[in-house]
């Protein structure tokens, strides 16, 4: 091969010097002593060739080479001007001061209760849904059993969107949309919120939420109710929480109960948090009524089931001790950012 013409070199060195203006500080001493270097720098070595050429050839590389030479010296300057800069801002910064928190984002305690409860009832066959929180009066009162003069119907507790069309008051509504849809055997759980005309005080809110629990099939009993409860308490809370079961009545179901867990507070020995009950309500329930079960088309004869109402707010007061509803609602930073895991 034969060695480059000098014009060549020349272009060479050129486009070499296109790398000085990304240079950091060691690869621009490199660089300057490779291309302009006393003894063995490219361009060094051929202007100092110049006077031994022909005239000619002199006059125009000569030129070429010092135009060059002088880029090259601009490049080289601007890029140690540069990184000069970039050092001196650099040691601006304070090291000494405190780090910014990094933001995370985390579920709302509710939610995360909401999310526990359905996946315990998951591990016994029930699956998710949700309902429309708009409902009708059929579905959220007759349906259920509930006459449309019963005090829950009534304009003080229910908030009326429209002739016949309300905020759900409950998830119940829920019971009768699945009974209707789908041919049991059926088990549900339908978180959602529900709506009433309560003021906003340490332990009502007007709208809250709740999570629905159904249960339908030939021969189930309330015996199986009990036991699908127990096992949720002792799942949610801890095993050797108690659990009690009160006769009490809503139109839907027959007979009807409250469950109540053991305060875990004071573990049952009485306080003012259970008002020195020991115990604390978490839920109605009951087994659905025959006239329920008739009305969305099925035998009263062959079908029995259960079902259940909680109040998540409620249960994350119980297990956080949270004083006050209020506070889950506020989205005070101060109070949630305790509940980040
Ligand atoms: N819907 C009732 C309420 O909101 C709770 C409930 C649900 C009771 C299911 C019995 C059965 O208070």
């Amino acid at each position: 091969m034969s060695k480059p013409s000098l014009h060549d070199r020349l272009e060479g060195i050129a486009s070499a010097a296109a790398v000085i203006a990304t240079a950091d500080a060691n690869r621009l001493n490199q660089l300057r002593l490779e291309l302009l270097g006393r003894k063995a720098g490219h361009l060094t070595e051929i202007l100092r060739m110049l006077p031994d050429l022909a005239p000619d050839e002199r006059r125009a590389l000569g030129a070429r080479a010092n135009q060059l030479k002088q880029q090259l010296e601009t490049a080289f300057d601007r890029r140690e001007r540069e990184l000069k800069e970039l050092m001196t801002r650099s040691v601006q910064v304070d090291v000494t001061m405190p780090g910014r928190a990094s933001w995370r984002g985390a579920q709302h305690p509710v939610t995360q209760v909401v999310d526990e409860i359905c996946d315990i009832f998951r591990e016994i066959g029930f699956t998710r849904i949700v309902g429309p929180e708009v409902e009708t009066e059929e579905y959220n009162f007759t349906k259920l059993n509930i006459p449309l003069d019963h005090p829950a119907a009534d304009a003080h507790d229910t908030f009326y969107v429209g002739s016949g069309i309300l905020l759900r008051t409950h998830t119940s509504p829920m019971q009768a949309r699945t009974l209707e849809r789908y041919a049991p055997p059926v088990r549900v759980v339908v978180p959602g919120q529900a709506y009433r005309r309560d003021p906003f005080d340490p332990s009502h809110a007007p709208a809250f939420e709740q999570i629905e629990g159904l249960a339908v099939d030939e021969g189930i009993s309330f015996a199986d109710f009990k036991a699908a409860i127990d096992f949720f308490v002792k799942r949610f809370f801890s095993r050797d929480t108690t659990v009690r079961f009160r006769p009490s009545f809503f139109p839907f179901v027959e007979p009807g109960a409250e469950v109540d867990v053991q305060c875990q507070v004071c573990r049952g020995s009485g306080c003012s948090t259970c008002k020195r009950t020991g115990y604390l309500e978490i839920m109605g329930a009951g087994m659905v009524h025959p006239a329920v079960l008739e009305g969305c088309g099925l035998d009263a004869e062959r079908y029995t089931g259960y079902a259940f109402g909680m109040g998540p707010h409620r249960i994350a007061m119980l297990r956080y001790a949270i004083p006050d509803i209020r506070l889950l609602f506020e989205s005070d930073m101060r109070f949630l950012g305790q509940f980040v895991e």
